[in-house]
């Protein structure tokens, strides 16, 4: 089974995008700075959907096509516009920022809930000079109480700033939010 079958079979009795990520609603004001944003692996659209109506322009990136229409259908009951793109971060060659429609590289990348280490050492090579990284994935300290995410899944304490390589960070958090232990990065890349 691909993991696109997978998340596929996960999403299928979604009807609503997921909530937005409250580490990166919490710094719109960062945020409004930006032109361009793209969400890797970002789910039914939560957060992609929150940045677009801030009025960037956003992308989200994902496996799961029905994750994808999710998010689709909400951007135009919303009335807002939302790239979208298909792709299997693990599998397939990094999608460059030309590519999918940034000429310059984003001004916002977001990665959370998905750990694919070499993911996290690209992105400063998807990010515009100054442009900013939110990575939020919970760690192994999360299986104390939560039987998932799986291990796999999980960044050693301390690990995630030293997977990013690149980027600058502006602040480093690792702690529970709630019921997860996680680890939040917000960086930048220096320029
Ligand atoms: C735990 S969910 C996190 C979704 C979203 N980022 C969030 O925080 O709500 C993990 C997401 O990664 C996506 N995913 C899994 N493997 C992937 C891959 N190889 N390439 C792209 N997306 C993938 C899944 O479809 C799923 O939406």
């Amino acid at each position: 089974m691909t993991a696109a079958d997978r998340w596929d079979a996960k999403y299928a009795d979604w009807h609503e995008p997921g909530s937005p990520s409250e580490f990166v609603t919490g710094h719109a004001e960062l945020l409004a700075e930006c032109p361009t944003a793209v969400d890797l692996a970002g789910g039914t659209g939560g957060t992609a959907l929150w940045l677009a109506a801030l009025g960037i322009d956003t992308t989200l990136v994902e496996v799961s096509g029905r994750a994808l229409e999710i998010a689709r259908s909400t951007a135009a009951e919303r009335g807002v516009q939302l790239r979208t793109v298909c792709a299997d971060l693990e599998a397939e060659p990094l999608p460059t920022a030309a590519g999918l429609g940034s000429e310059r590289g984003w001004h916002a990348v977001v990665c959370a809930n998905f750990l694919h280490r070499p993911l996290l050492g690209s992105l400063s090579g998807l990010l515009a000079p100054g442009g900013i990284a939110f990575v939020q994935i919970a760690t192994v300290k999360n299986l104390l109480i939560n039987a998932r995410p799986g291990r796999p899944y999980l960044v050693e304490r301390g690990e995630l700033p030293g997977l990013c390589g690149g980027l600058e960070p502006i602040s480093f958090e690792e702690d529970w939010f709630g019921h997860r232990h996680e680890a939040r990065l917000l960086a930048h890349r220096p320029g």
